[in-house]
């Protein structure tokens, strides 16, 4: 088929991966979370004792990590030299340092060189959501959007996405820190010029999902 880029962004809890993975899987495309490919960095060097502070100690770490992502819908599967960290990369821990990490140029730099790598593979017929996919990955994406909601609905989706276990001020960590953290490097709270802005506030899953849907039909 024809190339088919989706690029997705948007800050935490917005229900960027669940929206971009249902798209992906309505359209029969690939799916990308790139958001995992900085995690599994973060667990790799707390696992083999990177100092996060150490730009140079990162990117090293990043080039040189045997990294395994799946991009289909059917399976979540994320592994480093062969272990597999899908679960234990959704840890509040990594949630809590993934920023240092990712707030490193020279990490950012081979980690998007991999994503291009991904996205290549699968002949650029894939959905990829992140933070700079829009801007930065592929800005010659065929359909680009910013998906966003107030901050208010972000809050409630990670404290329900979280089992309702997490007090106001971890979630408050979680998601406003962490983005506030994140937007020193990328600009994901307002769109770009030729990006859509999809707003979930106000929306449930599946309204969000054919808004989404109907934003694709319009450039395909
Ligand atoms: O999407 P998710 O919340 O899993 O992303 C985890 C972290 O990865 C973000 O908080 C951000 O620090 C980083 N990230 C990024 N650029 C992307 C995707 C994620 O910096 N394209």
């Amino acid at each position: 088929g024809k190339p088919l880029v989706i690029a997705i962004d948007g800050p935490s809890g917005s229900g960027k991966s669940s929206v971009s993975k249902e798209v992906a899987r309505r359209l029969k495309l690939a799916y990308l979370d790139t958001g995992a490919m900085y995690r599994a960095l973060t667990w790799y060097c707390l696992k083999t004792g990177v100092d996060l502070q150490d730009g140079a100690a990162v990117e090293q770490a990043s080039k040189i990590m045997p990294l395994e992502i799946s991009t289909s819908t059917a399976t979540e599967y994320v592994a480093v030299d062969g272990t597999d960290i899908t679960d234990e990369i959704r840890d509040p821990l990594i949630s809590s340092s993934v920023s240092a990490v990712a707030t490193t140029l020279g990490a950012r730099t081979e980690l998007i060189r991999r994503q291009r790598e991904l996205i290549d593979q699968h002949h650029r017929r894939m959905v990829v959501e992140g933070r700079d996919i829009t801007t930065v990955v592929v800005p010659n994406a065929e359909v680009r959007m910013l998906l966003t909601a107030s901050e208010e609905a972000r809050l409630r989706r990670r404290g329900i996405q979280l089992g309702g276990t997490q007090t106001k001020e971890q979630l408050n960590t979680q998601v406003i820190q962490r983005d506030a953290k994140d937007s020193t490097v990328v600009n994901f709270t307002q769109a770009a010029d030729g990006v859509v802005t999809l707003d979930s506030s106000d929306l449930n899953f599946e309204e969000t999902v054919e808004t989404a849907l109907a934003i694709v039909s319009k450039v395909i």
